[in-house]
């Protein structure tokens, strides 16, 4: 019964083995251990993440050769959360050379998009995975068409990983449930930069420099980013509300000149969002202009990415999901309008401080002018099978639309302590659309079931906004 057994044990806890006949007891678990389930059982991307560990710490160590040339080791630390005969990793394309576990070398294959690893004996507590890999990195089409993961540009490559990218790049565990900290060092070519997430440390020797970026913070796998090319680098600083400075890089590609305004945004940007959501959550800044022409910009996480000059109120929707997205992190896909919608709201925020109408105004004319039969309406923000729906409008209008129509049924103070609230509860960490609506509850004194249910889970224009 032994195979039977490992079999079940993939994802179902222990208790659930009494099924097979044999008591939940240690007897019955085979002394190997179990293997990890090669799956977190997201709905709408069912192939990502995997079960068994939880990662505490990338640690990229990349030699870019050319944007179709790398060698790379990914060391990754992780601690097992059952006896773990066996786990998997996402890993989209490259070649693997070899792999070690807690230095001994260890078996594995590649099936689809997992690395399946088997170690030379059963893992407890913590352990550490090298993966040494190189190859060209392939560029993942996402559902709804986009580019993602490794994509290359005309001078470089720039990684834009939301939402299953990350893979195409380094092997993780890529869901956003598991977050953890990173350091990513890639050494390239000295006449080019490379951005990163975090805060950097750069060596030159000769005709080749490192740059080791180090974000310590938890951070989502498809918040990873770095972008290799023919920059302008500028390292500034901005001061926070608190009054502290963090460090500003910003990645300029020159056929956008200096983009000096989108630089000097960042500061008020970062302040003004502040002020409502609270503490800004990462040590450092910037952005990242490149000429990927990926078709949309990333919120990576103190670092977003923008394929073209961007306009104020895309650099504000990037900056918002630093936030909403980046610190409190949605734990499936399902839930991304957590994402989106707040971002978009952002952007309302912004044009009525700005000279603009109030933001309920600038919804209330959106509600007034989408027909009900509109796109607008379907599918619900929180409830849809398609993936290609992940970033439409329902997502992200209807999402910030939500929260317009939420605001004016709790009152500002609520509202405004509710969005606080599930920034600080959830700082780098995952959420889920059940549990804000949970807070909402809470801090409003109210039972809104109604309410999301006509705004998030219903596909038809609300019949009054
Ligand atoms: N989160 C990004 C933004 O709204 C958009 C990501 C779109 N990605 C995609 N694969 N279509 O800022
Ligand atoms: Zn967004």
């Amino acid at each position: 019964t032994a195979p039977v057994v490992a079999a079940l044990a993939l994802s179902l806890p222990l208790a659930s083995l009494t099924v097979t006949g044999l008591p939940a007891s240690a007897a019955a678990v085979p002394k190997g251990g179990s293997p990890g389930a090669t799956s977190i059982g997201d709905p709408l991307f069912p192939t990502i993440g995997n079960g068994g560990y939880d990662v505490r710490h990338y640690d990229i160590s990349l030699d870019y050769r050319s944007n179709t040339s790398i060698r790379a080791t990914t060391t990754i630390a992780a601690r097992a959360t059952k006896r773990l005969s066996r786990f998997s990793l996402d890993l989209e394309g490259l070649h693997v050379d070899a792999v070690t576990v807690d230095g001994h070398t260890a078996r594995f294959r590649r099936a689809g998009t997992k690395l399946i690893i088997t170690p030379s004996h059963p893992l407890v507590g913590s352990f550490t995975t090298k993966v040494r890999y190189h190859g060209a990195p392939v560029t993942h089409t996402d559902p709804d068409g986009s580019p993602d993961g490794w994509i290359r540009t005309t001078d470089g490559a720039t990684v834009q990983s939301e939402p299953v990218g990350a893979a195409t790049w380094f092997p993780n565990n890529n869901t956003p449930q598991d977050k953890a900290g990173f350091r990513v060092s890639v050494t390239a070519p000295s006449a080019l930069a490379v951005a990163g997430n975090g805060t950097l440390v750069k060596h030159r020797h000769g005709a080749r420099t490192t740059w080791t970026w180090t974000q310590p913070r938890p951070m989502a796998t498809y918040l990873a980013m770095i972008s290799v090319g023919r920059y302008q680098v500028t390292h500034t600083s901005v001061r926070l509300r608190s009054g502290k400075r963090i460090p500003v890089w910003n990645f300029v590609d020159p056929i956008f000149g200096s983009a000096k305004s989108e630089r000097d945004l960042v500061g008020p940007i970062i302040r003004f969002e502040e002020g409502f959501y609270g503490p800004y959550p990462w040590n450092s800044a910037g952005v990242v202009i490149d000429n990927s022409k990926s078709g949309y910009a990333l919120e990576n996480a103190g670092r977003p990415v923008f394929d073209g000059l961007p306009d104020v109120l895309t650099e504000v929707h990037e900056y918002g999901h630093q936030w909403y997205g980046d610190s409190v992190t949605p734990k499936r896909w399902m839930d991304v309008w957590l994402n989106e919608g707040f971002a978009d709201y952002t952007e309302k925020l912004w044009t009525a401080k700005h000279g603009g109408q109030s933001v309920r105004a600038q919804y209330q004319t959106i509600y007034d002018d989408t027909p009900a039969g509109g796109r607008l309406w379907s599918p619900a923000p929180a409830r849809f099978s398609d993936p290609a729906d992940l970033f439409g409008d329902p997502v992200y209008t209807r999402g910030g639309m939500t929260l317009a129509a939420l605001r004016f049924e709790i009152g500002d103070t609520a509202f405004f302590s509710l969005l606080r609230r599930w920034a600080a509860d959830h700082r780098y960490g995952s959420g889920t659309t059940a549990e804000f609506i949970a807070l909402a509850e809470r801090v409003s004194h109210r039972q809104l079931d109604g309410f999301f249910t006509t705004w998030l889970y219903t596909a038809k224009k609300p019949a009054r906004f």
